[in-house]
């Protein structure tokens, strides 16, 4: 039983590394923007009162996720563990979170800021599979594992990008201590290579 949380800025790398870490460990990935971008591409009631928060770049309020996630988390593939991307951003949502269940380690994947734009603004995501690319490695616009044709996100234009940046500062970046003060909160670089950011987590998740 592992319950893990990914925690880092827009671009850090949280959608890369917990699918890496998901197939790695055998337990789910959950992501709370990928669940968003899904219940907007099918109009469902969540989806259609997400989509303003999103497209602006605010977080969505902290009701609609939390009921999101705990639907999710009670689902049978949990039981042996989950990764959580993108969950929780807020304190409110992290206290939530512990009144669900236990949290075992938290990831706090750190990339300096000025690195994070272009990360950002070069991402390509594959409509099949979720997978994300950067177009300085698939210029072809080519999914590398399925091959479906990749797009830009919606929030990923370079205004959207610098609001989605500052929500993180205000909102977000609290739960770094909030969490190191629980002595659940393990930093790693990911300035690196993918590769080498999937290790140093690797390292961070097994000291336990
Ligand atoms: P969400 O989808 O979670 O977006 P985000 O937090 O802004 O994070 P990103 O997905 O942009 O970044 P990432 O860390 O996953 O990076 P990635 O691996 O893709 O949320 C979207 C919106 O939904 C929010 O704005 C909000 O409105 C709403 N929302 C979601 N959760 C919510 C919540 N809990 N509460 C309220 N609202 C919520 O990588 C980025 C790029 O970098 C890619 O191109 C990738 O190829 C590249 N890359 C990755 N690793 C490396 C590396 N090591 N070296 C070089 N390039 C790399
Ligand atoms: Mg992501
Ligand atoms: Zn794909």
């Amino acid at each position: 039983m592992m319950n893990i949380i990914f925690l880092g800025p827009p671009g850090a790398g949280k959608g890369t590394q917990s699918q890496i870490v998901s197939q790695r460990l055998s337990i789910p990935q959950i992501s709370t923007g990928d669940m968003l971008r899904a219940a907007v591409s099918q109009k469902t009631p969540t989806g259609l009162k997400a989509k303003a928060y999103m497209d602006a770049g605010e977080l969505v309020p902290d009701e609609i996720i939390i009921d999101l996630v705990r639907e999710r988390v009670d689902e049978d593939d949990c039981r042996n563990g989950f990764i959580l991307d993108g969950f929780p951003r807020t304190v409110a949502q992290a206290d939530a979170l512990a009144a669900l269940c236990a949290v075992d380690r938290v990831v706090n994947i750190d990339v300096p800021q000025e690195r994070l734009v272009a990360r950002i603004s070069g991402r390509r995501m594959c409509p099949d599979c979720g997978a994300a690319y950067h177009v300085s490695t698939h210029p072809d616009g080519r999914c590398g594992k399925c091959g479906g044709a990749l797009y830009q996100r919606e929030d990923d234009r370079e205004e959207t990008v610098r609001n989605r940046l500052r929500v993180y500062e205000e909102q977000t970046q609290p739960l770094i201590e909030y969490y190191a003060a629980r002595g659940l909160l393990v930093t790693v670089n990911g300035d690196e290579s993918i590769e080498r950011v999937t290790e140093a987590i690797a390292q961070a998740v097994e000291r336990t």
